[in-house]
Order: structure tokens, then C-alpha cells, then sequence
């Protein structure tokens, strides 16, 4: 039934065949995306990694060959040679790159068949699930075809723009110990060390840095990073940066150097030149857009009024702040006509990331529209419409309530609106770096600090008199950059000197035993000539999804996780046999799921 490959050699992909190939013999080998029957005419869809083309097979050049060519199913692979014409006036197809040529076909070979689809190879959204079950032919899409063929791009420019400046690629181990990202690890039993495990890494941080110590002065990595946390749209399991570290460096070097790989991918993939990139520190980005991931495309700035609110006769914003709290607004020009629906629907909004309320003041021609004017003064008024630079027409939005909950809440609000009323131009693309983050931060629950980076992060120069007496004001030298509104990366200049660094696991409650247990090879490696040194990390898959307009990093991964960590084309994670577990030393307690 099955024909083989045999001699035949391809001479041409699909889908760059052209006008300029008209008259030639060609050789194509691919798959059918289509294939259809026009009264023993038969016209097929080949399809390979570049495209597709349509071949003809008619009764008039083999009754045979047009015979054979009635069997083909959507996915049977095929090899077709046969001469290359132009297609008759009015058949050629604009849609297809290969339009306007058609291969006359004079063999086909049918070298294999496909049981039938779960989902159409050119549907535009099959179910998730179908589609990582069958991840080999969702990949056939040629979206997701074009995803993966722009990440490797995407790679090779990374690499070239590295390579070109100095930077040493090095692999670094996937077996080791756990560092400290702020994730869960995953484990590996071992097998010749009973009892004892491996860590998958979460980056390759301690092994970049030893490198620096090694002498390597610049080092890369297009690095795979493991992290059992909750995931999201923009969280894997495993996922990938694009790592770099550098000897002898400030903050600004690094910087450049990002900065560098960030336009060039931009200018040679897409064509579009990023702008200046502006720097903005921890606490301007929380002051006036409530988070540290701003997204700058647009304004809806929020403005603090905790002042105007302490002393006004609105119940609500008095007790917020008498307790601590902050009360903070933002102004959508223009949504004076929000109705109330519409506005209890933001209410209900604000109320999913813990908003009590969402209180407005809206401009109409009439004068102010307002649940809450009756309570404030017109002097409060005055200050707080001028604060929030209100005009006619505008509607203004207040959360009052515990600083995080109000930030938290009006950051995805303007978010949110931004989205709603098209004052986002998605188009648009638009990065930030923030600076100047806290090294530390208190830990409610535990009672204790926390780095907020990981612990390897420098304090500044000036601060590091204040890491024993006010631990809270000391500044990281630390960077985030954030691309519309997405942390596509971060990283610092680090401790390079082990006094400073026990310094600051003291701050963290990491006895000295611990720190000798956990990073003994890191301090060991501090006391041996460690030069100052700086890097980051890209997180490739968000960079590649945003560049390719995704909305999640599935998109961009060619075998990805599911939300709840599952592989559904392998089937893992799996139960693996007793006799495994047992080589292992490992039991498994039997649990309800
Ligand atoms: P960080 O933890 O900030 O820094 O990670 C760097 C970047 O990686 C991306 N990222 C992720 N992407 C997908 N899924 C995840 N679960 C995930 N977690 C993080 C983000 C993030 O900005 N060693 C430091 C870097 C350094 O200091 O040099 C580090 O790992 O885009
Ligand atoms: P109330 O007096 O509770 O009916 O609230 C009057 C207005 O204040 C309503 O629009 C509420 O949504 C709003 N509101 C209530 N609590 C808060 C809060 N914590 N922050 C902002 N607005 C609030």
C-alpha cells in the first residue's frame, strides 16, 4: 500500500516556491493539508515547515497517478515531483504565498497515512487540552510553527549579540543544590546516596557567580530554570533565560548590555526601534502606579490623597487611615458616561484582589455626581480635583484601605481600563527599568525579613551601615525590566565579599551553620578573590510571547505544562514501578487522590 522514499530527493520546500520557479521540475515532500476532487481532477494542499502548495494531479498527464491521488486523506505524508506552471487566470489564490503557481504533478509517492484528526491542522483555537495531547500535531498549526521558528531566532540573536561582546557560553549543572529564587525546589532522589537529594536548579545564580570567581569575566547561558510554584499564564514549571553575568561591572553596564539584546531583537525580528528606556525607581513606580510592573503605554496615574482624606467627614477614608492605610485615586478622562452598572461591575472588580469598596466622583456638565461628595468640604473637593487634574467629562475612582490592598487593587483597575476603553494601543511597545528596590522585606507571617531579590543581591555602598540598625531602608543594587507591564527580567550587581554577605543572612535569620550547610560552597568561594560582579536574567519565554503577540508562554514552548504542572502528551508526572522506589530507598504513603 505504502510507498518508500527510495531515490527520491527533495529538490524544493513548499512555500518558497514561486513565479520564478514556473517551468522547472520540482521535487516536494510534506504533508496533505487538503486534498479535493474536481470531477477526477485532483487538487492537493502540500504542506511543509515553510508553507504550503497546491498540486494538481490530472487524468490528462497519468489516469493512474490521478487514480492514486483519490486515496489521500488530510495528514497522509507525501513526496510529489512534477513541473511548476502558473495558474490560470482567475484560480490563483491571494491568501497563499504560493498563490499564483500550482505544481502539474507527474509522481506521488504516499509514504504514510493519519488516522483522523481530533482538531483541524488550520483551526485557529482547538481545546488546550486536545492540543497538548496532541502536541505533535498542534505544532503542524502554523501558528505555533512560526512561534517556535521565531524563538529560535530569537536565540541565535541573543547568541550572536553575546558572543560579539565577549561572553562565554557555559553549561552549568541541572543536578545540584537548591538556590534560593523564592520557589519550591524540585527533588531528585539519588540513588547511590540513599535518603540524600538533588535540587533542580531555579537559576543558575551561585554558578554564574563562581564562575566570576573562576575568572571567566563574562558568562551566558540560554539557561532551563525549575520552580515548583503556582503557575499561571506566565509561570512554567521549567522555563527559560537568557542568563548573563559580568566581572568588574556597575549597575549600568548590565543595564547596557540588556538594553543591547532588547533592541536588537526587537529591530531584526519585528522591525520596530524601542525608545529610550526610562528608569524609575521601586518607590515612584508603587507611588504612582501601585505596583513594580508598570505598564507605560498609557497614564491613569494614580495619585495619593491620604492627606485630604485623614481630615475629611467620610467615615470610610477616615478609618482607613487612622488605621494605617492609605487612600489613593485615579482619573479615567472621559468616564463620565460609565453608567451604574458599569461602575458597580468595577466594584466587583476592585473586589476580587480585596477592595471593600470603590468610591467615584464623576465631572458631568451638571456639576459633580457623587455618593461621596456630601462628605468632603469644598476646599477638599477643590484639592482633590486639582490633585487628580479632573476636567468635565472625567470620572474618578477611589480605594481606600491598606496600602497593599489599594495598590494591588487600583494597579490591575487601571489596567483593566486601560483595556476596557481602548486607551491601551496594544500595538504599542514599551519598557521601564526599576531600580532602586528594598534589598529586604518583612515576612508578617514568619516574623522576619526576606530579601526580595535573592539573598546574594548587594545593598548599596551608603546603605550598608543601616543593615544592622533599619534593615527596611536599605536599598538593593538591584534592576527590573519591565515591558509593558511584564517583568521580562532582573537581576544586580552582587555581594562579592563573604563579611557582607553573613551580614546579610544574619538579617534573614540564616544561622551560620545554616549558610554553611546551604551555600558553604558560595562563602568558600567569597574568600578566595572574588572580583565585584553583576548580571541578569531575561525570562525568554515572556520576552518571545510578548514579541509574538501570545498572551501565554504555552504558546512559545513546544511541550509546555498545564496550570496544574502536567505533561498531557507524556502523561507526566507518572507512578513509577516499586522496584524503582525501592532502589531508591523511597516508600510513597498512599494519600485519598
Ligand atoms: P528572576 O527570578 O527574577 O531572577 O527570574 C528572571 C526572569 O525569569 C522569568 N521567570 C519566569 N518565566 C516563566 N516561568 C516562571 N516560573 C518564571 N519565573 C521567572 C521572569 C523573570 O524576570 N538569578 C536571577 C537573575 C539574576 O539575578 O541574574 C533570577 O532568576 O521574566
Ligand atoms: P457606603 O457608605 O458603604 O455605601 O459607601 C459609599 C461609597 O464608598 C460606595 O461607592 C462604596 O463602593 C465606596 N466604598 C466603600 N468602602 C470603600 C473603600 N474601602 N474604599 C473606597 N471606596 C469605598
Amino acid at each position: 500500500m505504502l510507498d518508500v522514499l527510495g531515490e527520491f530527493r527533495r529538490t524544493h520546500y513548499c512555500g518558497e516556491l514561486s513565479l520564478e520557479d514556473v517551468g522547472k521540475r520540482v521535487c516536494i515532500a510534506g504533508w496533505v493539508d487538503s486534498t479535493r476532487d474536481h470531477g477526477g481532477v485532483v487538487f492537493t494542499d502540500v504542506r511543509d515547515r515553510t508553507g504550503k502548495v497546491q498540486v494538481v494531479f490530472a487524468p490528462s498527464i497519468s489516469q493512474e497517478l490521478a487514480g492514486k491521488a483519490k486515496r489521500l486523506r488530510h495528514e497522509y505524508v507525501v513526496a510529489v515531483s512534477g513541473t511548476v506552471r502558473k495558474r490560470p487566470c482567475g484560480t490563483e489564490n491571494p491568501k497563499l504565498k504560493t498563490g499564483e503557481i500550482e505544481i502539474y504533478a507527474d509522481e506521488l509517492r504516499i509514504l504514510n497515512t493519519s488516522l483522523p484528526l481530533p482538531f483541524s491542522i488550520d483551526d485557529s483555537k482547538p481545546g488546550e487540552e486536545a492540543r497538548l495531547k496532541y502536541r505533535f500535531l498542534d505544532l503542524r498549526r502554523r501558528q505555533m510553527m512560526e512561534n517556535l521558528l521565531f524563538r529560535h531566532k530569537l536565540c541565535q540573536i541573543v547568541r550572536n549579540v553575546l558572543n560579539s561582546e565577549g561572553f562565554v557560553e557555559v553549561e552549568t549543572p541541572f543536578l545540584t543544590k537548591s538556590t534560593p529564587e523564592g520557589a519550591r525546589d524540585f527533588l531528585v532522589p539519588s540513588r547511590m546516596h540513599p535518603g540524600k537529594f538533588y535540587a533542580l536548579p531555579q537559576s543558575p545564580q551561585l554558578f554564574k557567580q563562581i564562575l566570576m570567581v573562576a575568572g571567566f569575566d563574562r558568562y551566558y547561558q540560554i539557561a532551563r530554570c525549575f520552580r515548583d510554584e503556582d503557575l499561571r499564564a506566565d509561570r512554567q514549571p521549567e522555563f527559560t533565560q537568557i542568563d548573563f553575568e559580568m566581572s568588574f561591572v556597575r549597575e549600568q553596564d548590565v543595564m547596557e548590555v540588556a538594553e543591547r539584546i532588547l533592541r536588537r531583537l526587537y529591530k531584526e525580528l519585528l522591525g520596530v526601534e524601542i525608545g529610550e528606556i526610562p528608569v524609575m525607581t521601586y518607590a515612584q513606580a508603587m507611588d504612582r502606579f501601585g505596583t513594580d510592573k508598570p505598564d507605560i503605554r498609557f497614564a491613569l496615574e494614580l495619585r495619593d490623597i491620604t492627606d485630604i482624606a485623614s481630615t475629611c467627614n467620610f467615615k470610610v477614608f477616615r478609618k482607613a487611615v487612622e488605621q494605617g492605610g492609605i487612600v489613593k485615586a485615579l482619573n479615567l478622562p472621559g468616564g463620565a458616561r460609565l453608567s451604574r452598572r458599569e461602575i458597580d461591575q468595577l466594584t466587583g472588580f476592585v473586589a476580587n484582589y480585596g477592595a471593600k469598596g470603590l468610591a467615584w466622583i464623576k465631572l458631568t456638565d451638571s456639576g459633580l455626581q457623587s455618593p461621596i461628595v456630601k462628605f468632603f468640604s469644598e476646599g477638599e473637593i477643590e484639592k482633590i480635583l486639582s490633585r487628580l487634574s479632573a476636567r468635565t467629562g472625567d470620572i474618578l475612582f477611589f480605594v481606600a484601605d491598606e496600602k497593599d490592598v489599594v495598590n494591588t487593587a487600583l494597579a490591575n483597575l487601571r489596567v483593566h481600563l486601560a483595556r476596557q476603553t481602548g486607551i491601551l494601543n496594544t500595538e504599542k511597545v514599551k519598557a521601564v527599568w526599576i531600580v532602586d528596590f528594598p534589598l529586604f522585606e518583612w515576612n508578617e507571617e514568619e516574623g522576619r525579613w526576606e530579601t526580595l531579590h535573592h539573598p546574594f543581591t548587594s545593598p548599596k555602598e551608603e546603605d550598608i551601615e543601616k543593615l544592622t540598625t533599619d534593615p527596611g531602608s536599605v536599598r538593593a543594587r538591584a534592576y527590573d525590566m519591565v515591558l509593558n507591564g511584564v517583568e521580562i527580567g532582573g537581576g544586580s550587581i552582587r555581594i562579592h565579599r563573604h563579611d557582607i554577605q553573613e551580614k546579610v543572612f544574619d538579617v534573614i535569620r540564616i544561622s551560620p551553620q545554616e549558610a554553611q550547610e546551604k551555600f558553604g560552597f558560595l562563602l568558600l568561594a567569597l574568600r578566595y578573590g572574588a572580583p565585584p560582579h553583576g548580571g541578569m536574567a531575561f525570562g525568554l519565554d515572556r520576552l518571545c510571547a510578548i514579541m509574538r503577540g501570545e498572551t501565554s508562554i504555552r504558546e512559545v514552548i513546544a511541550f509546555p505544562k498545564t496550570q496544574k504542572g502536567q505533561c498531557l502528551l507524556t502523561g507526566a508526572p507518572d507512578t513509577v514501578e516499586c522496584a524503582q522506589l525501592e532502589e531508591l530507598g523511597i516508600s510513597v504513603e498512599q494519600t485519598e487522590n
